[in-house]
């Protein structure tokens, strides 16, 4: 029976899910465990469950010999050594997109209220003014929707948009298909005619400041401005010189170019104190209903891995698909890429007599892995001799 490892409160869809197939021998820690703490608790696990702030580095993987999988029940997977996991034959998975209809709700929500002038007339309120004014103050039917970057979240947004009567405008460098009414343009036209313009790109070198000075230019006075995409999408200081000079109308921002990485620090951004704009800490993605899609998610590709050997959406590891384990015995080999693994392999069970029902091979950089059924009970001889073979990294028997 395999031992599971659920570090730093994982949903208990999680739980429910493992052990409605079968696994029992579930160790749940409520929080992020490191050092020695650490170690002893994934002391004997086979699989280990975590979120982002448990760090599992190349010194922790070394050793832990057992450890065969590892789960982030959460997006980003960088609290992992992602290479020395793969070196040691342990896929990585986690859940890309678990919450991309909770950012797209926020999305909408926020382009409704700042077409509202709601956060204004909010904060003013709070300080005692009572403004009734409907000027400058507009529904969201019948007006354009520019979303820059159409992928996943992008998507859902303009198919929502529509639903409240929106027009929808995209810019991606890759072809999409349009949804809806949801029409591709130029980046430039997309700037030029939105009256809310969201951002779902990628983050990192190529989208740096995507929304820089000259971008903000093209955008409509009376526009404003969504990203709750990656912080540094957006030159921060030319937008607040932008809403200042009353070049924008208003922004909602969920991702900073510097986040707090605690509660304990403070949250820096020139922006704040500006009445039409909402300032959210990276909550796009924070429901309770993502978390429960997480916890279901990511333990199905736990339960496939360990009945199975799938590795379909690995972020590390060469990707096979699910297929139902329907023999006596399957193999999963995990091995260093290079000539002659497989020869050697099969020469192994040719030698034993076993007729090979179903093979699957993929590799990924360095790696190799393969699945081998046989329609027989395979003696611990030969697995001993497959897991010793050169250029072997792992081998197990399902
Ligand atoms: P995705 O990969 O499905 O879509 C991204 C799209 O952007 C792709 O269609 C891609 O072709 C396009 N793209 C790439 N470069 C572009 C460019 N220069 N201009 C325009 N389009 C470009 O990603 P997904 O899942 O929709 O996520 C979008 C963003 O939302 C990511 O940055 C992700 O990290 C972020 N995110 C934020 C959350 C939050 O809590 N605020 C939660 C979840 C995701």
């Amino acid at each position: 029976m395999s031992k599971i490892v659920l570090l730093e409160k994982i949903h208990q869809n999680a739980v429910a899910y493992l052990q409605e197939h079968g696994f029992s021998d579930i160790l749940e820690v409520a929080r992020a465990l490191h050092g020695k703490e650490l170690l002893d608790a994934l002391e004997g696990a086979d699989a280990v469950g975590i979120r982002s702030n448990t760090h599992l580095t190349a010194e922790v993987l070394q050793a832990l010999p057992r450890l065969k999988i590892i789960c982030c029940f959460c997006i980003g997977t960088n609290q992992v050594d992602l290479v020395a996991a793969a070196q040691h034959g342990i896929p990585v998975f986690n859940a890309p997109f678990s919450n991309t209809r909770s950012v797209a709700e926020l999305v909408i929500a926020e382009a409704i209220l700042l077409l509202r002038r709601v956060p204004e007339k909010n904060a003013k309120a709070h300080r005692g003014v009572w403004d009734k004014n409907a000027q400058g103050a507009f529904e969201v039917r019948n007006k354009t929707l520019g979303i820059i970057g159409y992928g996943n979240i992008g998507g859902q947004v303009g198919t929502m948009a529509e639903s409240v009567g929106m027009q929808v405008r995209y810019y991606d460098p890759e072809s999409k298909l349009p949804l809806g009414n949801a029409r591709p343009l130029p980046l430039q036209q997309v700037l030029e005619q939105a009256d809310i313009v969201t951002l779902h790109v990628p983050g990192g070198t190529a989208t740096h400041n995507l929304i820089n000075a000259e971008r903000l230019a093209m955008m409509k006075p009376s526009a404003v401005l969504i990203n709750a995409s990656r912080g540094g999408v957006v030159d921060i200081e030319a937008l607040d010189r932008a809403l200042s000079e009353r070049r924008l109308a208003g922004a909602a921002l969920d991702v900073f170019p510097k986040e707090p990485r605690s509660e304990k620090e403070e949250f820096v951004s020139p922006l704040r104190g500006q009445d039409n704009v909402i300032l959210t800490p990276h909550i796009g993605g924070s429901t309770e209903e993502a978390q429960a899609n997480i916890g279901h998610e990511v333990a199905e590709k736990l339960v496939r891995f360990l009945t199975a050997g799938t590795t379909r959406s690995a972020v590390n590891f060469p990707e096979i698909a699910h297929q139902a384990k329907e023999v006596k015995s399957r193999i999963l080999n995990i091995h260093k890429n290079e000539p002659g693994v497989i020869a050697r392999m099969n020469a192994e069970y040719a030698a034993l007599g076993l007729n090979i029902v179903a093979q699957h091979l993929q590799t990924k950089g360095t790696i190799g892995y393969a699945i081998t059924d046989v329609d027989e009970v395979v003696p611990p001889e030969l697995m001993a001799k497959l897991c010793s073979a050169p250029a072997v990294i792992r081998c197990q028997l399902i």
